[in-house]
């Protein structure tokens, strides 16, 4: 006699709140060649180092040794890849040492790995607003409740933070303190001084997520975060591969203060063991047999065209009263459209039916929304192509011309 079938339990309650990520499912409905895509956060497939990094996987994979780099390895990640990223990190400013890295797969890792060390359900962690969409997932999924602090054009603003440390005692402040994902903003040396001064009197966690900060196009370098001697025990830097190699290595690492090292390691055995052994080899080969400086001075050239060519569009293509973010370096520009009941995600539709697309601002946002927002990334087109996605972009945005 067959029994009555009885339904596989649900999905873990931790899911309830996350939504999956408006970007990624964006990027699916936008794969189409004549979309002039604006939505992505991607580097530009062009300018990868295609040759180095299949000469690096077969220089690695042609030794003697090339055998270990497909067995299992440490948890810590690859050495020679660690002392190599240690020391650009320390020639940029940052001293670092190899055993202060933890190679994640990808920095996102990076930020679950935190999460899973750092947070227990119900912490509290504060975030600038907007903020990057895949943190707040991250944070969301951990249980966490996060609590916002503003911010303006130079970045997160201490005054707010200060406010929201002693109201709300968060555990952890997480921050993309250089041309941040989604605004392009830079927090100033300034503020840097003052958020690592009100960590460490608050006695919290500061995440430095950097992805972004090699890219750096006009202007001096702002030393980072983690370089504040205030902060130095407390703040988490976060570096990847991503933006200055390729995106599909899935390589980052972790910068931690000493004593964090061992849950780090914890929650990266239990999360995957390593990161490949294969991909990390071959990272470190690509770095040790690439001028790297001329490799992103390569990006640099080329992004700051092409922001240039976004800079040059946006008065005709946004409406009169707008305002929008011009970016130091990195990847986005962050528009705000004016009037009151704005909806930019009312206008993708329209966009995508001209062949152009945007993200709306609103997922960024943990708190209130603010739905007259957009993300539009500049660094997958050339010029010209800009160029044409802007006056497409034009015609949505302001119709009467
Ligand atoms: C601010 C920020 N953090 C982390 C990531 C994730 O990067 P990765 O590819 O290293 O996982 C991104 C990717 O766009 C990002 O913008």
């Amino acid at each position: 006699m067959t029994q009555p079938a009885v339904r596989p339990p649900l999905p873990a309650q931790r899911l309830a709140g996350v939504a999956s990520s408006p970007v990624r499912d964006l990027l699916a409905l936008i794969d189409r060649p004549e979309v002039i895509s604006f939505a992505g956060g991607l580097p530009a497939p062009e300018l990868f180092d295609l040759d180095g990094l299949r000469a690096a996987f077969d220089r690695v994979l042609s030794t003697p040794a090339g055998r270990r780099h497909l067995q299992y390895a440490p948890t810590e990640g690859n050495a020679d890849l660690r002392a190599l990223v240690a020391a650009r990190m320390t020639a940029r400013g940052l001293r670092t040492g190899a055993d202060d890295l933890l190679v994640t797969t990808g920095s996102q890792q990076g930020l679950t790995l935190i999460a899973a060390a750092l947070l227990d359900p119900g912490a509290v962690v504060a975030v600038e607003e907007p903020t990057y969409l895949a943190a707040l997932q991250c944070f969301q999924l951990a249980g966490c409740r996060i609590v916002t602090v503003r911010s303006d054009a130079e970045g997160i603003d201490p005054a707010s933070l200060a406010e929201v440390l002693e109201t709300d005692r968060p555990r952890l402040v997480y921050l993309v303190p250089t041309f941040a994902n989604p605004t392009g903003r830079t927090l100033s040396a300034a503020r840097r001084a003052e958020v690592a001064a009100l960590a460490a009197e608050h006695g919290v966690w500061v995440v430095e997520d950097d992805p972004y900060g090699e890219l750096r196009y006009r202007g001096e370098p702002v030393p980072a975060l983690a370089a504040q001697p205030a902060a130095a025990d407390r703040v988490l830097h976060l570096g990847s591969f991503s933006k200055i190699a390729a995106p599909g290595l899935r390589l980052g690492w972790v910068r931690t203060p000493a004593t964090l090292r061992p849950a780090l390691t914890v929650a990266k055995q239990a999360a995957d063991l390593h990161t490949s052994t294969i991909d990390q080899a071959a990272a470190a080969a690509w770095l040790a047999g690439t001028d790297l400086d001329a490799h992103l001075e390569a990006l640099r050239r080329a992004y700051a065209k092409r922001r240039d060519a976004m800079m040059t569009a946006m008065p005709a293509t946004a409406p009169a009263g707008s305002v929008w973010t011009d970016p130091d370096g990195g990847m986005f520009t962050w528009l705000r459209v004016p009037g009151r009941a704005v909806d930019t995600a009312a206008l993708l539709p329209a966009a995508l039916a001209r062949d152009v697309a945007f993200v709306p601002g609103a997922p960024f946002f943990a708190g209130r929304p603010d739905p007259a927002t957009m993300r539009l990334s500049f660094t997958t087109h050339t010029p010209d192509e800009i160029t044409e996605g802007m006056r497409r972009l034009a015609a949505v945005l302001r119709p009467a011309g």
